[in-house]
Order: C-alpha cells, then sequence, then structure tokens
C-alpha cells in the first residue's frame, strides 16, 4: 500500500494554495511525541484496535462456529447500527461478488445470501421480513453495549417473527448474539435462553470492531477469507509503531490531514475511492473520522469543538456530482483517493465499425484504464486549482489488502486523536442522543429533557 502526498505542497500546486513544503518538516520533528503518546496510552489500556493483528485463536473459533451454521442456512440477518453494521457492509461490498443477494446458489459456491438491517425504517425492516424465510435464516444480532435501542428493537420484531414462524425453542437455535463479554441486555437475554454468543473485547470500541467477531462472523458465514483479514490488520501494524513518520504511511495521512484542517482551515476530509467495491468503505471511514474525532471537549477538558467533516464520494460517479463542488468551490477541503491497481477482472471496450471519431478513441481500452485515467485526471486538475489531494494506492482488493486498509484507517484515526487533541474512542454526542432517545420512548431511568428554548411551543412552517 502506498500513498502518494506530493499534492498536499504548495510548490505541487498552484504555488499559492496547499502546505508550504517545510511544514512536513515541524510535523516530523512533533511526530516522536505523537508517538510516544499512542503508546503510553496503548499501556493504559486505550487503542485496543493494535491487538487485532494477532488473534489466531478467535479467528479458528469463528470460522468453526461459521462452518457449524454451515449449509443449514441459505440467508445471514445481521442486525446491527454504526460500528455494529458498517464495517460488515464495507466488507461484503468489497469482498463478494457485485449483486451477491441476486446471484444463484452455485453462483455463491452454496454461500448464504446476507442482509445487513442497520435502520429502523418499517418499510425497510417488514420488506426484508416479507423476503427472508424463517426456517432458512441465521439471525447475527450486533451490539457491543447491548442496549441500542435501534438494535434491540430490530430483535424484538425479528424474535417474535421467528417464534411465530418456528416456535420459540427452534428460533433460539437461528440466533446468535455479538456483544460485549459480561454486561448488558443482550448477554443478559441469551444467559437466560441459551442462545450462542461471540464476544467483542472490551477494549475495542464499536467503530474499530470490524476485525473482531463483529464483522468476523458475518464474513466468514458468507465466505470471506478471515485469516487473510487479520494477516492484511497484522501488515498494517507492523509498521505504525516504529517508523518515522514520512515511512508511515497512516500517520503521515493523519499528520496531514490534521495540519491541511489546522493550519489551512481546510476541514473536510473527502475520501474517494475509484471503484465501486469501496463504496460503503468510504461510508465507514465517514464514521470512524467523525465519531472519533468530532468532539466539544479535549484530553483535558478544555472546550474546543474540534473535528474535521468526512466526506464520502466514488470515482468516477462523483466527477458528474460533487467534484464540481471540489474543483472550484471554497478552499477547504483534502481530497484521498484510494486507487486499485489491478481489479481483478476487466472489460475491454469493443471496437464498432463506423463510430463517430469522439467515440472511436475508447476502442480497445479498458474500463480499468478509463478508471484510472479518471483517477489521475481529477487528481492533477485539483492540483492545477491550487486543490490539495493525496492518492493511496492498492495492488489488488483481497481479503488481506481490505484487513490493511481498514487498519490502516484505524491506525491513522488513532494518530489524528493525538494531533487534535482528543479521545477518539469516546462519542458522548452519540450516547446523549442514546440517553434522549430512551426517554422519549418511556424507557424507566430516562427522564424527557426540555430543549435549548424550554420546552415552549414548536417552531413549525407548514
Ligand atoms: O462506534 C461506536 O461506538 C458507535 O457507532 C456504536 O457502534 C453504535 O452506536 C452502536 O452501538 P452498539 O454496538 O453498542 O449497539
Amino acid at each position: 500500500m502506498k500513498l502518494e502526498y506530493g499534492r498536499i505542497f504548495a510548490d505541487q500546486l498552484d504555488g499559492e494554495h496547499g502546505l508550504p513544503r517545510p511544514r512536513l518538516q515541524d510535523l516530523a520533528q512533533r511526530f516522536p511525541a505523537v508517538l510516544a503518546e499512542v503508546r503510553s496510552r496503548r499501556r493504559a489500556g486505550e487503542y485496543g484496535h493494535y491487538g487485532l493483528g494477532d488473534q489466531a485463536d478467535t479467528v479458528a473459533a469463528i470460522r468453526r462456529f461459521a462452518e457449524g451454521v454451515g449449509q443449514a442456512y441459505d440467508h445471514v440477518l445481521v442486525l446491527g447500527i454504526g460500528g455494529s453494521a458498517l464495517g460488515t457492509k464495507a466488507l461484503v461490498n468489497a469482498l463478494r461478488p457485485a449483486a451477491w443477494n441476486e446471484l444463484d446458489d452455485e453462483a455463491r459456491e452454496f454461500f448464504p445470501r446476507i442482509t445487513i438491517l442497520e435502520n429502523v425504517d418499517p418499510t425497510t425492516v417488514a420488506a426484508a421480513l416479507r423476503r427472508i424465510d424463517p426456517r432458512r435464516v441465521f439471525v447475527n444480532v450486533i451490539s457491543k453495549s447491548g442496549g441500542t435501542a435501534e438494535t434491540l428493537a430490530q430483535y424484538l420484531v425479528v424474535r417474535s417473527w421467528l417464534d411465530q414462524a418456528l416456535g420459540p425453542d427452534a428460533a433460539v437455535r437461528h440466533l446468535a448474539f455479538t456483544t460485549d463479554p459480561v454486561k448488558g441486555p443482550l448477554r443478559a437475554i441469551a444467559t437466560r435462553e441459551g442462545i450462542a454468543t461471540l464476544e467483542v473485547p472490551e477494549a475495542v470500541g464499536g467503530r474499530y470492531s470490524v476485525l473482531t467477531a463483529v464483522g468476523l462472523l458475518p464474513a466468514a458465514l458468507v465466505g470471506i477469507d478471515v485469516t487473510g483479514l487479520i494477516s492484511g490488520a497484522q501488515r498494517a501494524l507492523e509498521k505504525a509503531d516504529h517508523e518515522p513518520l514520512h515511512r508511515n504511511p497512516p500517520a503521515l495521512l493523519a499528520a496531514l490531514l490534521w495540519a491541511a484542517d489546522t493550519w489551512l482551515g481546510a476541514r473536510i476530509h473527502v475520501l474517494m475511492p475509484y471503484t465501486d467495491r469501496l463504496r460503503e468503505f468510504a461510508a465507514w471511514f465517514a464514521q470512524l473520522w467523525a465519531e472519533s474525532l468530532g468532539k466539544k471537549l479535549d484530553r483535558r477538558g478544555a472546550v474546543i469543538h474540534a473535528g474535521p467533516t468526512p466526506v464520502a464520494a466514488t470515482g468516477a460517479t462523483d466527477q458528474h456530482s460533487q467534484v464540481q463542488l471540489f474543483m472550484e468551490g471554497p478552499f477547504d477541503k483534502v481530497v484521498t483517493f484510494v486507487r486499485v491497481e489491478h481489479p481483478g477482472e476487466d472489460v475491454t471496450i469493443p471496437q464498432r465499425a463506423g463510430l463517430p471519431e469522439e467515440l472511436a478513441y475508447l476502442q480497445g481500452h479498458t474500463l480499468g484504464e478509463l478508471l484510472r485515467s479518471e483517477q489521475e485526471a481529477t487528481s492533477a486538475a485539483l492540483a492545477r486549482m491550487g486543490r490539495m489531494s493525496l492518492t493511496l494506492s492498492v495492488p489488488s482488493l483481497t481479503a488481506e489488502a481490505m484487513g490493511e486498509l481498514i487498519m490502516f484507517f484505524q491506525i491513522a484515526t488513532g494518530f489524528a486523536g493525538v494531533w487534535y487533541g482528543v479521545n477518539p474512542f469516546d462519542q458522548p454526542g452519540v450516547e446523549l442522543g442514546k440517553r434522549l432517545t430512551f426517554a422519549a420512548m418511556g424507557r424507566p431511568g430516562f427522564v424527557k429533557e426540555p430543549g435549548p428554548g424550554g420546552g415552549g411551543p414548536p417552531d413549525v412552517s407548514e
């Protein structure tokens, strides 16, 4: 994996915008202190994702579990939200053929179809339950806390659907919970009813958990190489703790994005993979970057309201959409492209007699070539317009590469937490929303709080 970062510097752009190159030296000099803080916080029990490159026993147990469930089911239904769903969506999108659920059994090599129900939109939930056969479904309920309203509401709906179709005793065999090792309502239900469970390690927070049982079990169930994912993660971890800044790509990415934000006001960080297979990965990144770095308080408790705004885009699709803004709008963005050098499959644009000149140039090229050229052209055009960009290249999108990519961004986020001076592992804003939802839905112990205006009549225009 290679990070090209020249086009963040003013001397590679229009001379007016971008980071002055000597600033890289400032960042490199400050990096040992950043690394030291990460190390000391790791010793204190934070940064649990650093332990995920070495989990041979967990992976073996998950593979055994998935094989046990095996071909008894032809549909996997995942219930979860946020960090308990986005990573799994990214894995399936990247590592299973497109339109997986539409393929027949043979094309899926008899691995099940998969539905990941994130939201509680009743129309999505009802449609999924109409489509899925309860006799042939395996339901994986995923919640680290075990008490998130959306996931638990989904569980109750799905549980009663299973009970009605199969009877409560048989329903239990169709369920596995992935949750905290000891705490939380899901753990309590599992213990009481004898439902199979997998653990989310204590030290790994929701949005850092895709390479735990949270993402690994659904991935293994649909035939993704989970061993490869973990060895890729290990590869990303090997360098992260030792190398100086310029030989440490995730650390460099974090430092440059922080510098662009803090020193130049480029507080919008776009992730733009040039492949449909990383669309969901960009959405996963957006959650990781936003929820980890968007904080009111710094580590010392001072109010700072810090945090870059992540934006997910897809190349080439967004060249006909958001790229206009990236090219000519405010100078407040850095675009990080992700390029896959060998897409694994390519399609040649066929020759055709009598084509007008404006089309004939496409003949004989491949779609992969077109996509790569478009990425290069967009990066060059941005540079000409004085816009900063970085390019991360991945040789090919295998399970190893996905594990490495995921860990790369988790490591980068951990470093960015230090640069921004915030705790990248908590989410007090999300927790407040959860508490207010509990209150609104009448959960005992949670009281409704008046809004900022003291609870007066709402301002509404109809
Ligand atoms: O990153 C996080 O901690 C959150 O996005 C959680 O994953 C999300 O709120 C779901 O929480 P839980 O897994 O406890 O249901």
